[in-house]
């Protein structure tokens, strides 16, 4: 998910840049004001005043967005110009006529409010009272609000309340014990901090995976499941970038993603952000030469990435004209749109499965399809995870849950296979069950079931012929 050396051109030019910005170091560039970084129960932040993080990396304040009167509370880089904000409080309720400011009252929560007492935003509740409460602005960018005396046990925090953007360290996910959901929702425009249409979540349904979704309705992206390495969709994303670290855990208190940036063990820090931008995701990096965000990253790819491009079964091919196709086995289930170059009506089963005796056809390095129904066991291997899925006759398809150090553990599907793409390295094997017939024609025409490589060739996606459509494999064989 962002930041990951592009495969194409951009390789030797990117790592130029981001090796040279990483040898400036942020604090010297940046001489720290004078101000403060924490406010207490006595010392609110006034409109014209602002917070300075320790050392200098962060600021928060007020500010008027470009194409607005009112006045917002945010977070954003000091030192950085132009304003690039990270974090907005009040986004549903901008401030308009009279000046507001940040304060701490008296049951421990940050209130914003006018003269008047009237409440723009409020700190959620914490079921944790603290009579000596402080908020402090970090280096990281997380305004903490904590007990000052004792314990210092946190009562809240701006991390786990994303705007548009995820920093370093921040955690895109849940928190399971407490619901606590952290997800990127877009500024309705680039002028206007208000909630817009489009919000980046992550999905813990079925297997835990990431979403873009439009209007928190229609699914408009999705990332894939964990693989041990990376997101089952961003095959870029290398695991040992140098710049780096990117984290996923999901386990019985948490599914998060998080990333850190390399903290420059020469001195010098990588600035990057994650940013949810309208429908793209983007991560940019700072330039400290140019003084200029760079676009390192950004989402959809191709259009292969927009959601169930090609139905329930297809598989897209960004590399293919036309771009879906069939699987061995399947057929388009509208053939009038298919020829119109309309997938999204997926492919159908030629022959009705049978329970006993079923096989597998392998579809190689793909995409693995939408697991919000599905099930993972981390803890077989994948030869079992074939027995239990041809022993269960609702399992529809299998595959490793993991590819580090070798395919293992299992993911079970038990509805249609949506959203499956394919990539031109890096992707995964997905075993999908069809009836024993139709097994047996696919391995009279590509003569060796294992080697089936699946990818979309011009005439055989379309034909309507079945028999043509069997010789050349609807995705033909490689
Ligand atoms: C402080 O603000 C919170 C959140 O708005 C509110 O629930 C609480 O009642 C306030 N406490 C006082 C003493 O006003
Ligand atoms: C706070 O208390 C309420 C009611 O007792 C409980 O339902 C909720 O889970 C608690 N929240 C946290 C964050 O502990
Ligand atoms: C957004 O979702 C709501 C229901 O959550 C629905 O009523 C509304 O029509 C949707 N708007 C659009 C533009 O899709
Ligand atoms: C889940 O992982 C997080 C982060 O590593 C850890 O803090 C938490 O204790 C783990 N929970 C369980 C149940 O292992
Ligand atoms: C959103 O993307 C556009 C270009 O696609 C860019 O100009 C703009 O700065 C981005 N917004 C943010 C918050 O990064
Ligand atoms: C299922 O397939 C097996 C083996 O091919 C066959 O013996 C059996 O009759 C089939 N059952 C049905 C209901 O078609
Ligand atoms: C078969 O799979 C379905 C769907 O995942 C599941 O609900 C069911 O419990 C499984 N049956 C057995 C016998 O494992
Ligand atoms: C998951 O199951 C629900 C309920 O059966 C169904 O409506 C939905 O389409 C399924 N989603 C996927 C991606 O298969």
């Amino acid at each position: 998910m962002g930041g990951f050396w592009c495969e194409a051109i951009t390789t030797t030019a990117m790592a130029t840049r981001v090796q040279t910005l990483a040898l400036l170091p942020l604090f010297l560039l940046f001489s720290p004001a004078p101000a403060a970084d924490s406010i207490s129960a006595t010392s609110p932040v006034a409109d014209g005043q602002t917070l300075v993080s320790a050392g200098g990396v962060f600021e928060l304040g007020f500010f008027t967005p470009p194409a607005s009167t009112a006045r917002f509370l945010g977070i954003w880089y000091k030192g950085i110009a132009p304003l690039t904000v990270v974090w907005v409080a009040n986004r549903e309720a901008p401030i308009t006529g009279t000046a507001a400011s940040l304060a701490i009252n008296g049951t421990g929560s940050l209130v914003l409010a006018d003269r008047s007492g009237r409440p723009f935003w409020s700190s959620a509740r914490s079921n944790v009272t603290s009579s000596t409460p402080v908020a402090q602005l970090l280096d990281s960018g997380n305004l903490l609000l904590q007990d000052a005396s004792g314990t210092g046990s946190v009562l809240w925090q701006s991390f786990d309340y994303p705007s548009d953007t995820l920093l370093p360290g921040m955690k895109l996910g849940w928190h399971l014990a407490t619901g606590l959901d952290r997800y990127l929702t877009t500024w309705a425009s680039p002028g206007d901090p208000s909630p817009g249409d489009y919000t980046f979540a992550i999905d813990i349904r079925g297997v835990p995976e990431g979403f873009i979704w439009y209007n928190g309705t229609a699914p408009v992206y999705r990332n894939g499941p964990w693989n041990g390495l990376r997101f089952s969709g961003e095959p870029e994303m290398a695991p040992d970038n140098g710049n780096f670290q990117f984290e996923f855990v999901a386990n019985g208190t948490d599914a998060y993603y998080t990333f850190l940036v390399d903290d420059g063990g020469g001195g010098g820090n990588v600035v990057s952000r994650f940013v949810l931008n309208q429908s793209s995701l983007q991560r940019y990096v700072w330039l400290q030469q140019q003084q200029a965000w760079s676009l390192y990253w950004s989402l959809p790819r191709d259009p292969c990435d927009g959601y169930a491009q090609c139905g329930a079964y297809g598989v897209c091919d960004a590399s293919a004209s036309p771009m879906c196709c069939c699987p061995a086995g399947f057929t388009p289930a509208s053939p009038r749109e298919w020829a119109l170059r309309d997938g999204s009506a997926g492919c159908a089963r030629r022959t009705r499965l049978n329970c006993t005796g079923d096989g597998f056809l392998p579809l190689r390095g793909v995409k693995l399809p939408d697991a919000t129904n599905a099930t993972a066991d981390a803890s077989v291997s994948l030869d079992q995870c074939r027995q239990r899925c041809l022993a269960n006759c609702s399992c529809l398809a299998y595959s490793a849950s993991s590819i580090k150090g070798g395919e293992s553990g299992c993911i079970m599907w038990s509805s249609s296979l949506i959203d499956i793409r394919r990539f031109e390295s890096g992707g995964q094997n997905l075993f999908v069950r069809l009836a024993a017939s139709d097994l047996r024609m696919d391995l009279l025409s590509s003569r060796f079931n294992l080697l089936i490589i699946i990818s979309c060739s011009k005439f055989s996606c379309y034909s309507k012929d079945v028999h043509r459509i069997n010789a050349r494999s609807i995705c033909s064989h490689k």
